[in-house]
């Protein structure tokens, strides 16, 4: 495992809570990838609901959502409701209004960091984008295990995450977080018990910024699901 012992949260909180509450905000200035990058979840989302042995379409999580593009864009038109998870109380607030006509079909709203959260319900799937790099490796383990507990039949959880071509571990200083290599995350998913059932590099992004990787996960024990597999 990489030595994240450094990692901060509260500077990670600090650095956000002085970002507008927007798209370009929450994109780090890339605002401009926000329709590709949700053109290319939901071909990746569309290929989970048809496995075999599909998630269902009840709840999902949307983990570290910010001001809740992933769920306005992406869950919401295919879930009945949708929870958040959200550190920054800003963005939390802001996430209802940005959400618009689809509001009624929010649910809960946790008002916490992944390292600290229990989820209290079951899951159809968990959606994790751009925020994974937060947590230190044991606090990333400790949150998947407990993701891995919350699915439903057939749920799966998505990651989708910056990994670096260096195959090394990237620190941001100014945030506080992580880059890691796609080993780094096999490593990670094979500790928490997870199996990979799908994984897919998003197309379409300039030049000059990390790959972006989407996983599907599912717990190891699961047979049924996996069945599903195709790597
Ligand atoms: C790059 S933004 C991505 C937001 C959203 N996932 C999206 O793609 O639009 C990162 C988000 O992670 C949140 N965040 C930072 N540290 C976190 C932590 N420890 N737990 C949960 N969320 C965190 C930030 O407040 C911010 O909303």
């Amino acid at each position: 495992m990489s030595n994240q012992n450094d990692l901060c949260y509260e500077k990670a909180l600090g650095y956000w809570a002085d970002i507008p509450p927007t798209v370009d905000g929450v994109l780090g200035g890339f605002g401009f990838i926000s329709d590709m990058d949700i053109d290319g979840s939901k071909l990746f989302l569309k290929s989970l609901f048809s496995l075999k042995n599909p998630p269902a379409s009840h709840t999902a999580l949307d983990c570290g959502a910010g001001i809740g593009r992933i769920t306005k864009y992406l869950l919401l038109p295919y879930f009945q409701s949708v929870d958040v998870i959200e550190p920054d109380e800003k963005f939390l607030n802001t996430i209802t209004d940005f959400v618009g006509e689809e509001r009624t079909k929010l649910g809960n709203f946790y008002n916490v960091g992944l390292q600290k959260f229990k989820p209290d319900k079951k899951y159809d799937v968990i959606w994790n984008q751009w925020v994974l790099g937060y947590l230190t490796d044991k606090d990333l383990i400790s949150f998947l295990q407990l993701c891995r507990n919350a699915l439903s039949e057939n749920g799966v959880i998505v990651i989708k995450e910056n990994v670096t071509s260096s195959g090394k571990l990237e620190k941001d200083e100014t945030d506080s977080s992580v880059t890691r290599s796609l080993k780094q995350f096999l490593k990670i998913f094979k500790t928490a018990n997870l199996r990979r059932i799908k994984q897919c590099k998003q197309t379409n992004f300039p030049n000059g910024i990390y790959p972006v990787y989407m996983f599907a996960l599912v717990p190891k024990i699961n047979e049924l699901i996996c069945n599903n597999i195709q790597d």
